[in-house]
């Protein structure tokens, strides 16, 4: 059975997570094609696609791949036969992503275009279906087109994969909840625009990252407004503490779980907020008796990009100080085989890439650095960009 995935902004951050929650639920598959933002895998058994998309942060769209094909004309028999709508009016659309530089795509939308005409008199006079075909200005449709559009609810998005040779399509099954993604952003009652805020689909990433069961202790020590512990709410995690030097941060996180908390089925909640610096972490804490560490720490100053190289290395400085120390605590209040997934800043000041230099360090501490590749998320003119990296404790 194979599967597509539409990724997210930063692809390969979407594949970890994608591949971390698979494994960590014992789902077998194999990747096929990992292109720019298609993923397409091959699992050994049927996908519950709800659960996975109610799961992730970083994947747009997922969906069923029903065929392939090397002429375009073949499209029109096949979407018949294999596509199936049920009663009232039906609505289909089709999003296209080639997988490699082509440069005829509005050749192909427009012979697209006309054979949607077809099957729309098709589906009229062969199965009195009457029709809406979903058109956008763009080669994919987004999620939210498809999803206000009606084409999960009774109707069809079909994704086309074009390769050199052949045209691979799919039924997309799920997208993304956008919405609920958006208020848990922009309507909780405590936000911090100063201190910054984690994008909750990012949270999410980096909570499915960590592969912790749900009864696991969660701490995020740099609580903020409580972002990532938000989202561990939703995936169904009860045990969370958020701490923080900041009363703001404890106020903001208070309220905006309280908030999430009444929105949702969760019945009980064991939250522990409070106020306290980092390296007194081991003071509050037994030894051993937190599963995963999972957090954004303070990023340094907010960037202009204009400043020195100078200015930039006395901050990484003051930065590596701040979160070995934080790193001595973890090693302390983290259980064996214990995960920290947490965020290290990546500057990027005209051109320039600077980052901190405390591997060795950490791992001195008693930590392996599980991910190979470097998991960034990033948007092209940010100054500041966030590198995710996943330790676990030896
Ligand atoms: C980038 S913000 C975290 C944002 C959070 N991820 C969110 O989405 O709201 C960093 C937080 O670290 C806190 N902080 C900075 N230094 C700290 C320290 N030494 N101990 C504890 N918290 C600290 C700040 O008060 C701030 O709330």
């Amino acid at each position: 059975m194979q599967y597509f995935f539409i990724l997210g902004k930063n692809p390969i951050l979407s594949e970890a997570e994608i591949v971390a929650v698979l494994g960590f639920n014992d789902k077998k598959f194999k990747v096929l094609k990992f292109l720019d933002k298609v993923l397409v895998l091959d699992m050994e058994k049927e996908l519950d696609v709800e659960w996975l998309n109610a799961r992730l942060g970083g994947t747009v769209k997922i969906g069923k791949i029903l065929d392939q094909m090397y002429e375009l004309d073949e499209f029109e028999d096949k979407f018949l036969e294999q596509v199936t709508f049920g009663s009232g009016k039906a609505f289909f659309g089709f999003s296209l992503y080639p997988l490699y530089r082509i440069n005829h795509i509005e050749k192909f939308q427009k012979k697209l275009n006309a054979i949607a005409m077809n099957i729309k008199s098709r589906l009229r006079d062969e199965k009195q279906i009457s029709s809406r075909y979903v058109v956008s200005k763009e080669p994919e449709l987004s999620s939210v087109i498809v999803a206000k559009n009606k084409l999960l609810k009774n109707g069809a998005e079909i994704c086309f994969f074009i390769d050199k040779e052949v045209i691979i399509f799919g039924q997309t099954l799920a997208v993304q909840a956008f919405e609920e993604f958006g208020a848990r952003d922009y309507s909780r009652p405590g936000r911090d625009q100063v201190s910054g805020m984690l994008p909750p689909k990012l949270a999410r990433m980096m909570i499915n990252l960590a592969q912790v069961k749900s009864e696991a202790v969660i701490l995020d020590p740099f609580v903020g407004s409580g972002t990532i512990l938000q989202e561990a709410l939703v995936l169904g995690y009860q045990n969370l503490i958020g701490s923080d030097n900041s009363d703001r941060a404890i106020e903001d996180t208070k309220k905006n779980l309280d908030w999430l908390f009444e929105k949702s089925k969760v019945e009980s909640l064991k939250s522990k907020v409070m106020k306290l610096d980092v390296k007194d972490l081991s003071a509050k804490f037994d030894a051993n008796s937190i599963d995963a560490i999972i957090t954004e720490p303070y990023l340094g100053p907010a960037l202009r990009g204009n400043e020195s190289q100078a200015q930039i290395e006395k901050t990484i400085n003051s930065l590596e100080s701040v979160y070995l120390s934080a790193f001595v605590q973890f090693a302390k209040v983290l259980s064996k085989g214990g995960k920290v997934v947490m965020v290290f800043p990546i500057y990027n000041v005209r051109n320039f890439q600077s980052n901190l230099d405390i591997l060795l360090q950490i791992e001195k501490l008693g930590f392996v650095k599980l991910n190979k590749e470097e998991l960034v998320y990033f948007r092209e003119n940010q100054f500041v960009r966030r590198s995710i990296v996943i330790f676990k404790k030896k």
